[in-house]
């Protein structure tokens, strides 16, 4: 096992009727600014009950956060919040409202261009506080310090890290997801899974005890995901994937081993060029990445062949089959199409794909930094 530094200070509040209780999480005399995105908050009751807990709070508002949130949008938040004085956030949404919140706190007592944090890695000193109502499992934004924004302007989609953005505290409540349309239910297992896949399926350091956690989140989301979709008000399943999702990444699963990421930074650039949602271009891209990287990725395959999908029979190289076939099935069982063909989109792509990658200091992916320009133009191959 690799040597690690764990620290995750986010308070959950979970379970139903919690969004009651976030009142005393927040400063008394505080400013509030209720930040969330396009309405779904106002259509199944959840801006009314965070607005009945904040009765006792200033509060004023921001909407209109769209999925994949643009750096211009949040910027008229960040313009707000230094008109007004406001001094805590409370993000009600999914991940892009979260992330969208990450960003808005970091941008206000940032000199200088905000845009820099992302494109330039400029460092983060200081964030306006903030608290998360979660109404979508997918991202585990809501328990970790990263944030994903996207400049509109030039197709960008860039991610940023900082322990400055951690939320003071989330709010979990199941109930609140049961208004998701059957895409975002789809889009949040394979997000969640997706996530754990890059954390775990690398190569073997003898750690054990967070191999056999992230099986434990894949064989829940496996178990769990197709009822929520079967039963959208069944609340013991919908909390099982709301937390599934929170545990797969919010840090715990991560420490000492290698991770990947490469779906992800590949499925970032596709969201960029062509608006797919997220969990879309995972769907597409991890069963590629498997593929071409079977030969480094060999004992772990083979272990999450037998530990998650019970595969035993048959040759090594049978099984590792078995299991990418098994990944890419379960995404399209769930709903969520594997091919970029499925979205309307074509190889001619894949030079666009890469120029950004490389726009983006991208050249050296995955667990071994291995990954460049031709491996990825070999994966996006197997995409079409
Ligand atoms: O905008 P509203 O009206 O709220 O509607 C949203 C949106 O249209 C809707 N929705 C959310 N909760 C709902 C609901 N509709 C009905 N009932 C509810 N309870 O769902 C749509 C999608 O929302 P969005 O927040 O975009 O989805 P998600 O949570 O999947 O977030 C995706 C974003 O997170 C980033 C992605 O790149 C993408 O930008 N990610 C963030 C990560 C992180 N911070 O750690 C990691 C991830 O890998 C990911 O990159
Ligand atoms: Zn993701």
């Amino acid at each position: 096992m690799e040597n690690f530094v764990f620290h995750n200070p986010v308070k959950v509040l979970f379970g139903k009727g919690q969004i009651a209780n976030l009142a005393p999480e927040i400063p008394a005399d505080a400013k509030v600014l209720i930040t969330y995105g396009g309405g779904s908050i106002k259509a199944n009751g959840v801006y009314d009950q965070v607005k009945a807990a904040l009765a006792g709070h200033h509060v004023l508002e921001f909407g209109g956060i769209e999925p994949n949130p643009h750096l211009e949008t949040l910027m008229q938040a960040v313009e707000l919040i230094r008109k007004e004085g406001i001094n805590f956030i409370l993000a009600v949404g999914g991940g892009s409202v979260i992330d969208g919140t990450k960003f808005i706190a970091a941008a206000v007592p940032f000199e200088g261009d905000p845009w820099d944090i992302l494109a330039k890695g400029a460092p983060v000193t200081a964030a306006v506080p903030f608290g998360v109502v979660l109404t979508l499992p997918a991202t585990g934004s809501e328990m970790n310090i990263a944030a994903v924004i996207t400049k509109w302007s030039t197709q960008e989609k860039l991610a940023f890290l900082s322990p400055l953005v951690f939320p003071k505290f989330s709010v979990l409540d199941p109930e609140t997801t049961f208004s998701l349309p059957p895409r975002q239910v789809s889009n949040g297992i394979v997000d969640a899974f997706t996530h754990v896949m890059e954390q775990y399926l690398t190569y073997p350091v003898n750690a054990p005890l967070q191999d056999r956690m992230a099986e434990s989140i894949l064989k829940t989301l496996i178990v769990e995901g197709p009822k929520t979709l079967a039963n959208p008000t069944d609340y013991e399943s919908r909390a099982n994937l709301v937390w599934s999702a929170t545990m797969a990444l919010n840090g715990l699963i991560a420490v000492g081993v290698p991770q990947d990421w490469t779906t992800h930074m590949i499925g970032h650039e596709l969201t960029a060029l062509h608006g797919l949602d997220h969990a879309q271009t995972l769907a597409i891209v991890l069963p590629g990445t498997l593929t071409i990287r079977r030969d480094r990725k060999w004992q772990k395959l083979l272990q999450y062949a037998d530990r998650v999908w019970g595969l035993v029979d048959g040759s090594e190289e049978e099984r590792v089959d078995a299991a990418i076939q098994k990944t890419r099935d379960f995404f399209e069982s769930v709903g969520v199409r594997t091919h970029l063909s499925d979205y309307g989109v074509s190889l001619e792509t894949v030079p666009a794909v890469i120029k950004n990658l490389e726009k983006h200091g991208m050249t050296a992916l995955g667990e071994h930094q291995d990954i460049n320009p031709e491996v990825v133009e070999q994966i996006l191959a197997l995409c079409a």
